[in-house]
């Protein structure tokens, strides 16, 4: 049977069957879908009536979308289902706790998306429920990624569900270990690489081809077609009423390069009517694509990467072409901010109630750097992605409340009290709290 859809080369357009196993074209270049239909192929009032639906298809915000995003025969798709995150006003005049967010950012109007409150805890959910349901439509077996360990937890749970054999390359000792718990616990083959994520991303690729196991980075289309769906359903969400800015981290930057894809889709459909700006920010350790996006674009140069927020921790992004796009496209911009505000950020994050990992606090720690710049005015309507749960890295927030990382704001910290077993020594502390104005 013909799929509604066929691979293209990103940059000669050459033509793909899609049902031949392959991630790059002839000559390496990126293979992106393109769908058959144009215009709209589901109606605004279609996509709302799911919502309301008991259907694990429907129910999904990933395959909600499907005519957008892979019009599979439902017996291939693999859904949890994924999606229908919570989108959070977290502006300076939101009438809650929330709004320390908002006032930290110096922006009145912030939403903040929860891609942590996927199934495994992080935004690959989505990538990864359309890349496997496309496995399993090519017959696959056995599954591959590399990863800084959000890929692996999730592609480890949906092979887990769809039957296959899954193997995960990870740079050793450069991962959380709440993540790579999670690749071990849902059974995913865990192979510790002596290198560093890029390192262990080129060779799985080799891997791949050469022993027939079914690659799922987002180098793989079909997974940024299910990634697409992060912006879809934020704009969704948002009564289709497009934000001013997007605001999301960068790494191997197949994030960057879907939510691009899907706004621009969105408006050549005729969704919506006009664009936000894009704005990745990478951690200033790991940012190849922002000193390129500083060139011009006219270069671009990878780095040896490092920084305290391990799922960014990369020098040589696979999508970096995509994502360029992106930002061309949306009139956006890429930042970068150090670790001491990324942790900064997170902490503020966290104790609004929201929490997040530290390469999700990019984004809160890059509005309030274009904040201060005059780039974002106070005014804009700013919807930021966080990518990862709060649990996803522990010792990070270990850290950073006992003081250990360097340049933070003591102020944010929050220090475990220590208490003798009786009344007196428990008053004393609470005493001290209930008396502080903070
Ligand atoms: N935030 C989190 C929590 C991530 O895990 C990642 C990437 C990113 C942001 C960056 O997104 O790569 O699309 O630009 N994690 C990948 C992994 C690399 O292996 O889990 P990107």
């Amino acid at each position: 049977m013909n799929l509604p859809f066929v691979l293209r080369g990103i940059d000669s357009g050459r033509e793909y069957d899609p049902r031949e196993i392959r991630y790059r074209g002839e000559d390496g270049e990126l293979l992106e879908v393109v769908h058959s239909k144009t215009g709209r192929p589901v109606s605004r009032k279609t996509l709302q009536e799911r919502r309301m639906s008991h259907d694990p298809i429907d129910v999904s915000g990933v395959w909600r979308y499907r005519e957008l995003v892979l019009p599979l025969p439902y017996r291939h798709i693999i859904v949890k289902p994924e999606g229908n995150t919570n989108l959070y006003p977290a502006g300076s005049l939101e009438n809650s706790g929330y709004n320390r967010i908002g006032r930290y950012a110096g922006v009145e109007n912030l939403y903040l998306k929860h891609e942590g409150e996927n199934p495994t805890g992080s935004f690959k959910d989505r990538g990864m429920t359309a890349g496997i349901s496309m496995a399993h439509y090519l017959g696959a077996t056995a599954v591959a990624c590399a990863s800084t360990g959000n890929t692996s937890a999730s592609l480890a749970s949906y092979a887990a569900q769809a039957g296959m054999k899954c193997f995960v390359f990870i740079p050793a000792g450069k991962i959380s270990y709440s993540k790579l718990a999670q690749a071990i616990a849902y059974g995913a083959v865990t192979i510790q690489i002596d290198g560093d994520f890029d390192a262990a991303m080129q060779l799985v690729e080799e891997v791949c081809i050469s022993l027939k196991v079914y690659l799922l980075n987002s180098v793989n289309p079909f997974r940024i077609e299910g990634q697409k769906t992060i912006g879809i359903e934020l704009i969704h969400q948002l009564n289709w009423d497009v934000p001013d800015w997007i605001v999301l981290p960068g790494g191997n930057l197949g994030n960057t390069a879907a939510l691009g894809k899907g706004l621009s889709e969105l408006f050549q459909r005729g969704y919506i009517s006009r664009l936000p700006r894009v704005a990745t920010i990478q951690a200033h350790g790991a940012s190849p694509f922002y000193r390129s996006f500083k060139s011009g674009f006219s270069e671009f140069t990878p780095m040896q990467a490092n920084t305290i927020a391990s799922a960014i921790r990369i020098g040589n992004p696979v999508s970096y072409k995509k994502a360029k796009q992106t930002i061309e496209f949306t009139n956006g911009l890429v930042e970068t901010v150090t670790d001491a505000e990324i942790m900064d950020a997170k902490a503020v994050i966290d104790r609004a109630g929201i929490g997040c990992e530290p390469a999700s606090a990019t984004t809160l720690a890059g509005i309030r750097k274009l904040q201060n710049a005059g780039t974002i005015r106070k005014s804009d309507r700013v919807a930021a992605i966080l990518t990862g749960h709060v649990l996803k890295d522990p010792a990070a927030i270990a850290d950073f409340h006992e003081g250990k990382l360097p340049g933070t704001d003591p102020v944010l910290r929050n220090t475990v009290q220590h208490a003798q077993p009786t009344l007196a020594s428990v008053r004393e502390i609470i005493t001290r709290v209930l008396n502080d104005t903070v």
